[in-house]
């Protein structure tokens, strides 16, 4: 089938390219001109396992195009894909300037009929407005040319989006013409095999789908940064208390696991926007504006901690970070907590030596050289010359090291352990102060 993407982000990019994959032709238009430019190259811009290689052998093949230029890639696609950003605008909600954008170039140059597909996570009603734009636009020059809006929610993780939008668990399909259904029925064939993941629904129903599952996820997170919280004061290890909970099956074990709070593009964009939709429509959304207050006091609590251990004074102090990224297997640095904890030490002067396996790149550009940052590529190198270690980001790198090497390097032995990834009698057998998250009792 032919394909066209607007947005060539983490969800445009990665579904291009599986579409691609699966024998589609597929154009992917962004307006960053330099971006194009390096993907025609084969140089993926995000880190992203099992990208890259699939980008470069799906343009070699020829089945995967990028442009800047709008027209041909609409009178190209039978399925038109919106995928751009939806960034909060000063009050939370999500900003739809450029979701509108292309709505309206498609209704410019629409010459046939076409699905518009949102992919984008964009507010209810959004596939309504998308709908009205295309239809402004054709009218506006008069042509009779039909078009239907789907809302086609994507749920990959990064750092697994590859494999998610390959083996997708569900695929929610928003739409009222069966025409639309049919043909992304078609579109997703090859990746709905034995058995039925398509859910088809309303426009509406799929456009809260997407805020919900983001917004239930976020919420296990914080209720777990809770328990932590308490576990801390009442002397017992949440990680105890996580596997006592997780055994059972209405609860499970995944996105419990406590730590320096969630971040991302996705989760702290899409809980504030949820929350903004539901007072916009007169309702006072109180769990997940406490979500996201539980979230936000999280992201300070290795600081906290620290700061504690020093009394309080960490005028002239130096911090080995472990871990930049919001999470592990991607470079990517939005919303996460590793940016609060250096913001705040260095707001109480202290120096940060921080590693990361893939961020590195990232950090240095967003926050340019300065002398109180020192990136290293390698994890002891951190430590040389520091007082104490911080585990921001659970990347495998991590996970085991030597503990004797680590305290012969650090001057003031003590790890803080963001992510509770250690088991904290091993860490201080080996000599080291140990502070999780919520584990009262092993202290
Ligand atoms: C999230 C969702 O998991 C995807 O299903 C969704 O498609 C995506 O947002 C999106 O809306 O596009 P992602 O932001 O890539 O994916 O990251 P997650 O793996 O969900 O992790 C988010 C944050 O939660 C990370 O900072 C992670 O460290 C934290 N986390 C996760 C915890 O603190 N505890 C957990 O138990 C799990």
């Amino acid at each position: 089938m032919k394909v066209t993407i607007f947005g060539t982000g983490y969800v445009g990019l990665v579904t291009g390219a599986c579409l691609a994959e699966m024998g589609n032709h597929v154009v992917c238009v962004d307006i960053d001109a330099g971006k194009v430019e390096r993907l025609k190259q084969g140089d993926v811009p995000i880190y992203e396992p099992g990208l890259e290689p699939m980008v470069k052998r799906n343009r070699e093949e020829g089945r995967l195009d990028f442009t800047t230029d709008a027209a041909p890639a609409i009178a190209h696609g039978d399925i038109l894909f919106i995928a751009v950003g939806t960034p909060p605008d000063e009050d939370g909600s999500a900003d739809l300037k450029y979701v509108l954008a292309v709505a309206n170039t498609i209704g410019d140059n629409l010459d046939r009929y076409a699905i518009v597909v949102n992919k984008s996570t964009v507010p209810v009603g959004t596939a309504d407005r998308v709908r009205a734009a295309v239809a402004a636009r054709l009218k506006a020059r008069d042509s009779q040319v039909e078009f239907d809006v789907v809302s086609n929610p994507e749920f990959l993780k990064e750092g697994d989006a590859v494999e998610d939008c390959l083996r997708p668990d569900r695929i929610i399909v928003g739409a009222s013409s069966p025409r639309a259904v049919a043909l992304l029925r078609k579109l997703y064939a090859p990746f709905n095999r034995n058995h039925d993941r398509m859910v088809v629904m309303d426009e509406r129903s799929a456009e809260l789908t997407k805020y919900a599952a983001n917004a239930m996820l976020a919420t296990k997170i914080s209720f777990m940064n809770e328990i932590a919280n308490i576990a801390e004061r009442v002397g017992a290890d949440v990680e105890l208390v996580r596997q006592g909970i997780g055994s059972d099956p209405r609860i499970g074990y995944h996105f419990i696991y406590p730590g320096a709070g969630y971040g991302g593009s996705c989760f702290p964009k899409d809980v504030q926007a949820l929350g903004r939709t539901a007072h916009a429509n007169g309702y006072d959304a109180v769990l997940l504006n406490a979500v996201e207050a539980v979230n936000d006091a999280q992201k300070a609590k290795l600081f906290e901690l620290i700061s504690r251990h020093f009394g309080g004074d960490l005028k002239g102090k130096t911090v080995a970070v472990w871990g930049l990224a919001f999470k592990p297997n991607t470079d990517d640095m939005r919303e996460a907590s590793s940016r609060r904890l250096m913001e705040q030490l260095w707001n109480a002067g202290a120096t940060v030596r921080a590693c990361d396996p893939e961020a590195a790149d990232e950090t240095r550009r967003i926050y340019g050289e300065r002398a109180d940052l020192v990136l290293c590529d390698r994890p002891y190198e951190a430590l040389e010359g520091a007082d104490v270690l911080a585990i921001v980001t659970e990347w495998k790198a991590f996970r085991s090291p030597d503990f004797a090497r680590v305290r012969g390097l650090l001057k003031t032995p003590a790890i803080f352990d963001g992510r509770n990834l250690y088991d904290p009698v091993a860490v201080e057998d080996a000599g080291l102060a140990y502070y999780g998250i919520g584990r009262g009792r092993s202290l």
